[in-house]
């Protein structure tokens, strides 16, 4: 094997603000999707890519994180957790992580998900003599992102982190958040106050003429951002549109993944594609799907109807109620025959009132 990237860096420290009010209750890098933490996917793709010695770069909320990935000996992974006083922002954040390990680095941040091949960007990073490579990915609207210029030859000529003047989007190609980087080039981030890999280091290596590629492959990718985003990414994994290698807790049928302990009663259907957490209790003629997630310990009453929504755990829907396209965060309670609509979404321990409407 050569000396390419076998070690990473998740940059995991935001506060995850527009992914409010799911963040409110949970850390943003383990929030479920298809009833698995998020990271859970990027540590099974760093895996999968020969990657299984991962650093994580926490600063809010370390201990849910550490609740749900622990040593990351489960998901076949070595993790270690360095954890910011104060976040250091995305520069401090990864040099300071990065002082763990040696080599050339893979570091990702820990909201996008993707099937993207590292070993091919390994290997054009490799190739070219590259010292960072960045994962692009074309986008219809690049507001939200870096914007990211390449010449004819894939070599970086600009990085712009969400440009606000009109004539700077010059780009639909956007930094899609996965960066592989030689060690040394780390060193120059300070380590004790905070930076911004995007604003600062980037568009440091560019000016520089430092080798830098981008690497923009056809491929799945979602950046997890706001709880649209959120649901749209479980929808898209319950669809197959990514090659994931980690698939859903749960025994395949009939083309949905259903949980141990449960029990359905009769008339119940769940329609695929869909997951159902374990211990899962499903009322007389309810219809659970498609497109939908229930979490472990979910109760769904008689002839409720559940669809395209995602619901953390131990969420109770009462009977007669009905759920399109929303979010649900854990411990909620929907009374019997109220109905909340597309992407609405409840906050964990929130309490919905028999008959209720919620839409937005
Ligand atoms: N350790 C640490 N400390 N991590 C941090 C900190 C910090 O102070 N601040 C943010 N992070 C982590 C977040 O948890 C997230 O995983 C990652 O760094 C990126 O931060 P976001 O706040 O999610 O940035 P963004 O989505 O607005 O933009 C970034 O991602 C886009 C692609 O999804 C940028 O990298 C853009 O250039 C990029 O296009
Ligand atoms: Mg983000």
């Amino acid at each position: 094997m050569r000396g390419g990237a076998r070690q990473a860096v998740i940059l995991a420290g935001g506060q995850g603000t527009r992914l409010r009010p799911l963040t409110l209750a949970r850390a943003k890098p383990v929030v479920p999707i298809l009833n698995r933490p998020l990271l859970a996917y990027q540590l099974a793709l760093l895996r999968a890519h020969g990657v299984s010695d991962v650093v994580l770069a926490c600063s809010y909320r370390v201990d849910d994180v550490r609740a749900a990935l622990g040593d990351g000996q489960r998901l076949g992974v070595r993790l270690r957790y360095v954890v910011e006083d104060e976040p250091l922002g995305t520069g401090g954040g990864a040099r300071r992580a990065a002082d763990l390990t040696a080599g050339p680095l893979f570091v990702l941040n820990g909201d996008v998900l993707t099937d993207a091949d590292l070993t091919a960007m390994r290997r054009l990073h490799e190739a070219r003599g590259s010292r960072t490579t960045i994962f692009l990915q074309p986008v219809d609207d690049p507001r939200q992102f870096g914007l990211v210029e390449t010449d004819a030859n894939g070599r970086l000529r600009r990085f712009r982190e969400k440009p606000t003047a009109e004539e700077e989007i010059t780009t639909n190609t956007i930094n899609a958040g996965i960066y592989l980087i030689d060690a040394p080039l780390l060193a120059r981030i300070p380590p004790d106050r905070p930076s911004s890999i995007e604003r600062e280091f980037f568009p440091a290596l560019i000016a520089e003429g430092i080798t830098s590629y981008g690497w923009c492959p056809r491929t799945y990718w979602r950046d997890l951002g706001d709880p649209v985003a959120y649901r749209a990414g479980n929808i898209d994994l319950l669809e197959g549109r990514a090659n994931m290698p980690l698939s859903p807790p749960g025994e395949r049928r009939g083309g949905s993944w259903i949980g141990a302990g449960g029990s359905v009663a009769d008339g119940a259907q769940v329609v695929a594609p869909s997951v159902v957490g374990a211990g899962a209790v499903l009322g007389r003629d309810c219809r659970v799907g498609p497109g939908t997630v229930l979490g472990d310990g979910a109760q769904v009453g008689d002839g409720a109807r559940v669809e395209g929504a995602v619901l953390w755990e131990r969420v109770a829907v009462g009977a007669g109620a009905v759920l399109e396209r929303c979010v649900v965060g854990a411990d909620v309670k929907i009374g019997a025959r109220a109905r909340i609509g597309p992407e609405v979404v409840l906050e964990s321990g929130a309490v919905v009132p028999d008959g209720a409407t919620r839409s937005r």
